[in-house]
Order: structure tokens, then sequence, then C-alpha cells
């Protein structure tokens, strides 16, 4: 028997089967090929007139072929079954609603950080980034705070392990964004009125901190600037990002960077200041503030006789859980990978 005779077969029949257009072609195609009578099955019924070797080769080749042309069949009829389920529907509602996507949204920081830029942007403040891995000198000595000083132990910091600098000594990742004043200062001339958020180390976990947050430093410089306009601005965020009745309210501190200095308390969004269990005093802490420091616009290049300015800095995520109506404990949450969490927002 002819062995290239049986591949034509096999080939014509595939060839003719994929070029079917509907269940009775494709019966027709079956009867054909593999009917009682078909070709294939003619064939097989001459096997037995065959010497035994060609037999056996012959006898698998058309077993090939008849499986092949079974399958192509096969995989033909459910082409046909889904292409007619599209085209047998004599109606279309144009109005259905397509399938839902689910669409992700920004991180809740990410998020955060937008609109504290904006509220600051309103009143004039420009969005810096200042850098993450800073000289020591920027984050400590510019800001009052030298190698041996007992302030230091407050910015508890993660070093790199490089070379120092002969000049600004070793390179730390930034323990607070107080580092982007003297950057600032450095970048600009007066007046100034810089928000540098940016994400900074420190070696500790708990419920109210995460080795890795982010904190956002207003400062503003200029000639005659004082308290009532560091005051006039915590107003004006209280109310724009935490909520219509929110307030600040200054306490007395220390720090090496400002004089004199404050910690800025912002009323419970809970009971607003009234007391409850959660905040206990009606007040929650937000973060530090105060006038700079004469020697430190010194060491930023600017002339404290002539110019005065006011500095705050503060954590976002801090000052997100304190926005109203989030009703959020735990700081952690928000870098925990929980959707259950997540797509409530
Ligand atoms: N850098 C301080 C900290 O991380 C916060 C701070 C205090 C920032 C007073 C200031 C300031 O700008 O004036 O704890």
């Amino acid at each position: 028997m002819n062995i290239s005779k049986i591949l034509n077969l096999k080939n014509q029949a595939i060839s003719s089967i994929l070029e079917a257009k509907d269940k009775k072609e494709l019966e027709n195609l079956r009867i054909h090929y593999l009917g009682r009578k078909g070709e294939i099955s003619q064939l097989i019924k001459k096997l037995p007139t065959l010497e035994v070797e060609e037999r056996r080769e012959v006898g698998n080749l058309l077993n090939d072929a008849k499986k092949a042309i079974e399958e192509a069949i096969q995989n033909q009829s459910s082409i046909i079954n889904h292409q007619s389920s599209i085209t047998d529907r004599d109606w279309l509602d144009v109005t259905a609603l397509g399938e839902k996507i689910n669409y992700g949204h920004l991180h809740l920081l990410t998020q955060a950080i937008r609109e504290i830029s904006t509220v600051f942007e309103k009143i004039g403040f420009i969005r810096v980034s200042y850098p993450e891995v800073e000289w020591e000198w920027f984050a400590f000595e510019a800001l009052n705070m030298p190698e041996t000083h007992p302030a230091r132990d407050d910015y508890e910091s993660f070093f790199i392990d490089e070379k120092p600098s002969p000049k600004y000594g070793q390179m730390v990742i930034t323990p607070h964004t107080s580092s982007g004043q003297i950057r600032e200062m450095q970048r600009t001339k007066p007046p100034i009125r810089m928000i540098n958020i940016n994400r900074c180390g420190r070696p500790n976990y708990d419920a109210t901190h995460v080795p890795t947050f982010h904190q956002f430093e207003g400062l503003v410089i200029d000639e005659n600037i004082n308290l009532t306009h560091l005051k006039g601005v915590f107003d004006y965020f209280a109310v724009n990002f935490f909520g219509p009745q929110r307030k600040i309210r200054l306490r007395p501190f220390h720090f090496q960077f400002t004089e004199p200095s404050f910690e800025v308390d912002i009323n419970c969004p809970l009971c607003l200041g009234k007391g409850c269990k959660v905040c206990k005093s009606g007040w929650h802490e937000l973060g530090g503030s105060g006038m700079v420091h004469p020697q430190v616009l010194k060491n930023g290049g600017i002339d404290p006789k002539k110019y005065s300015g006011f500095a705050f800095g503060w954590g976002v995520e801090r000052a997100y859980l304190m926005k109203s109506g989030l009703n959020l404990d735990d700081v952690r949450l928000l870098y925990e990978p929980d959707l259950r969490f997540i797509n409530q927002f």
C-alpha cells in the first residue's frame, strides 16, 4: 500500500475539516473519511491482505491518521459551537453593564503625602524632597547637635557603612526631615516657604512607631517672621487637613534647633478635646516646632539679624491616623498588605 497516499489522505482530511463551517459539513466529512465505507476504513479493511512487515507499518500509519482526523473533528466542532453561540443570538443588550474591573488605588501613605502637599501649596509652600541618606552634619551638627551631644539620643539612627566624609561625617538614613532645612537654606534665598516630605528611619517598632516612616517638615524664613505666623499656619492646616472641628495646641518644649520650641498637639478626632478612653487628655501629640535658632540660620548661610523663621516637623503616618473619621489606632496597619483593610479606602 502506498505510504505517501495515506499521508496525503490524512492532510487532505484535516485541511477540509479546518474549513468546515457548520456541523452538517463536519458530519459529512466524518462519514467520508471515518464512516463504515469511508476512505480510511476502506484501507483498514485491506490490511489483512498485506505481508506481516508491511501490515504493521501501514497499520500504525492508518491508526495515526484516524486519531488525527478524530481530533481535528473534535476541535473544529467546539469552534463551531462557540461561534454559533455568539452569532445565533438574535438580540444584543447594548445597555447591559460590562464586567466590573477592580481598580487598585494609591497607597494610603501616597494619598496622605499628596494631600499634605496640596494643603500647604495652597498657601504658597514649595514641595521639596531632600536625600533619604544624608551626611551627619546636615542631620545633627548643623542643627546644633555636635557629635557628643546627648540630644542625639532622641534620634537613634541607622548609620551607613561607608567611609565618613572629613567635612560632613558619617552617612546616615535621615532620622528626621529637619536635615532638609539646611539643604533648603543652601539651595535658595529668603523668602523661603518649604514643605519637605520624605522617608525617615529609626530603629523602633511598636503600635506608634515603625522603623521606616515619613515626616513633613515645614520651614518659613523671611523678614519679621514671628510666632503668630507659626500659629496661623498650624490653625489653617488643622482645619484643612484633619477636619473642620480640629484644633492645634502648642506646649513649651526643647529642641536644639529652635528657640523657643513647642510640641504640637491636635485635638482627639473622637472626642474633639473633651477627653475619652482613647486619648485620655483630649489631645494627641503631632510633632515638634519652633522659631529657627539663629545659629541654624547661620549654618544655612542666612543672616539672623535680617531674617527670622519658624519650622515644624511632623510624622505623616501619625498625622494620617489623626484625621477625622478614620478611627485607626495602630500605625503598623498602614504597612500591612491586608486587602480587608486596604479595600476600605
Ligand atoms: N525633627 C524633630 C523630630 O524628628 C521634629 C521637629 C522639632 C522638627 C522641631 C522641627 C522643629 O522643624 O522645629 O523629632
